[in-house]
This record gives structure tokens, sequence and C-alpha cells, in this order.
């Protein structure tokens, strides 16, 4: 595997590797082993980030660290894009600079894909658009393997702004392709278009949806889009898709909660669930394990793409 743009042409047995991977470098996270400090000694990794970010960009830095990379940070506002540099220009000068790889952040869906034929070094999609976010899918998969023991024939619900989701995608492709029965919860004005096409479940009833979950992953509501047309108001879609203190008093069903983050408190999910702070119902949310679990994730795909060997089994 030479770049991560996606999850979507990813093979299951190759997903699997890398959970593996991330269980054996989650030890390191407690326990460090200096051995893995050099798997990726004298790389040089740019993060470059077109967009805001705080888990995904930390932990990937934590992440380069903890192998023994160097990190250079790039944010398009300080830098030479706010006089009009393209994207392809940064990257081929960067590359110039002896960078090893790119991991990318970018508005524009396929970025990540497009600068894989600019550059001959790694590239890792970190979110672009509403294309994919493979490492918070991954991450998303490791924390319900951890959970749950297994993927294969979870039922999962992912809850909200499919549409412009690219943790929705890369988590549907996933999951999928690893087995599990995934549906889709959200009112029809952000279901994408081909969602019957990927081997999913619709529902527009969350009540109904999460009855027939194991467990839900909860989408941001993209409220920099939400002025499109797509709801009525915020209030009606806390009402109708939020997961509410009522609607979880009410259903009383064990249900494992997964949030790729930043949330909005009492939109999407009460902050009750969100901070399993007197959860109601039978919920429990995972959304700081998530967080735990990204580090752990993203030092198993470095050292996937860009070691030349090392084998934490081994080490
Ligand atoms: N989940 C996620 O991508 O969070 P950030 O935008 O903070 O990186």
């Amino acid at each position: 595997m030479k770049h991560l743009t996606g999850l979507c042409n990813v093979p299951a047995s190759d997903i699997t590797s890398i959970l593996d991977m991330a269980a054996i470098f989650k030890k390191e996270l407690i326990t460090p082993n200096p051995s893995f400090a050099a798997s990726l000694a004298n790389k040089r990794l740019a993060l470059v980030f077109f967009e805001n970010s705080t888990r995904t960009r930390f932990s990937f830095e934590i992440a380069a660290r903890h192998l023994g990379a160097g990190t250079l940070n790039f944010s398009a506002s300080s830098s030479s894009v706010s006089k009009g540099e393209t994207l392809s220009d940064t990257i081929k000068n960067l590359e110039a600079m002896q960078v090893d790889g790119f991991i990318l952040r970018h508005p524009s869906s396929g970025a990540a894909d497009l600068i894989t034929g600019i550059t001959s070094k790694n590239v890792i999609n970190a979110g672009d658009g509403s294309h994919e976010h493979p490492t918070q899918a991954l991450l998303d998969m490791f924390t319900l393997r951890e959970y749950f023991g297994k993927i294969e024939n979870l039922k999962v619900i992912i809850i909200g702004d499919v549409l412009h989701s690219r943790v929705a995608r890369s988590n549907i492709y996933g999951l999928v392709n690893a087995g599990a029965q995934v549906g889709l919860c959200c009112p029809v004005t952000l279901m994408p278009p081909d969602a019957s096409q990927l081997g999913v479940t619709l529902f527009t009833d969350l009540d109904k949806a999460i009855a027939w979950a194991d467990t839900a992953i909860v989408l941001r509501l993209q409220l920099e889009r939400a002025s499109g047309g797509y709801l009525p108001s915020l209030e009606e879609y806390s009402v109708y898709y939020g997961l509410t203190d009522e609607r979880l008093e009410r259903i009383q069903k064990h249900l494992l909660v997964l949030h790729p983050g930043p949330i909005n408190r009492e939109i999407e999910i009460s902050n009750h669930v969100a901070d399993r702070i007197q959860p109601p119902g039978y919920s429990k949310s995972m959304l700081l394990e998530q967080v735990t679990n990204g580090v752990a994730i993203r030092m198993a795909v470095l050292n996937t793409l860009l070691s030349s060997g090392t084998n934490p089994e081994k080490a």
C-alpha cells in the first residue's frame, strides 16, 4: 500500500492488518517501546491542512513522533496559498525539500487522489470535502472491534448529515467490506442520491433505526452547510434526529454511541450522552476512547505506508 486516500478499494484483509497493528501500537501509548521510535527515523511528514482540525492533525503529529518521524506543519492561511499558489505547486515545492510523505486535509473532494498523480511520495487523506476520511473510519472500526470483539454482522446505524459526510462514506465502505450490516438514518434531504447502491439499509425514523442497531455513529450536523435549505430548523432536526435524553430514556436500549467530533451539543447529541454523565437509558458514548484510538490507528497507517519493514509484532 503506497497511499491511503480512501477505504473504497482497500481489501478487507488490509483493513484487518491495520486494525491488528493498531492494537499493538495502542499498548505503546501506555508503555512506550523504544524500538518503535526508530520505525520512521529520518522521515519527514508534511501535514498539509487547508481546513481546520483538532483531532486528526494532533493525532497524526503524536503518532509520527511515537514512530520517530519529524513533522512539518502547513496551514493555508500562513502559506503562499494566500498569494494564489496552487495545491499542485505547493506539493511540488514541499517535495523538492525532500519531504517523505503528505497528510492532506482539503475542502475539495478528490484532492488527495489528485496529488497522488503529482508526487512520488506517500499520500494520506486526512479528509477531503465530502469524499472520504479513511483514518476516521479505521479508528471507528477499531473502537467497535475492541468493544464488541468483532465487526462482522454488527448492526451499525449512521445518523445525521450523511450527504455531506466524508466520515459516513469511509465508514460505509470499510464496515460493509468487513461484513457489518450498515444502516443510514437521516432526513431525505440529507440522504445521498446513491445511498441505495451502497449495500446499506435506509431509515428515516430514528426510533426504528435505534431499535434495529447495536451501535450508532452520530455525525456532526454540518452547520456551515445547513443554510442550504436542507433542514427547516435545528430545533426540528434535534427532535427528529438527535440522540436526546428523552429519546434514549424512552427506548431503554443498550446503545454504544460513537461520534467523530467536533460535536454540536444538544443538537445531534445531548450533553448527558456525550459526556457519559448520567447517561440516559443504557447509552454509552465512546467519544474520547475514539480519540485515543485515533493515535494508534494513525501509527499503524504511517507504519504500513512509510516504514521500511518494521513489524511491531516482532519488536
Ligand atoms: N474527526 C475529525 O476529523 O476531527 P477534526 O476535524 O478535529 O480533525
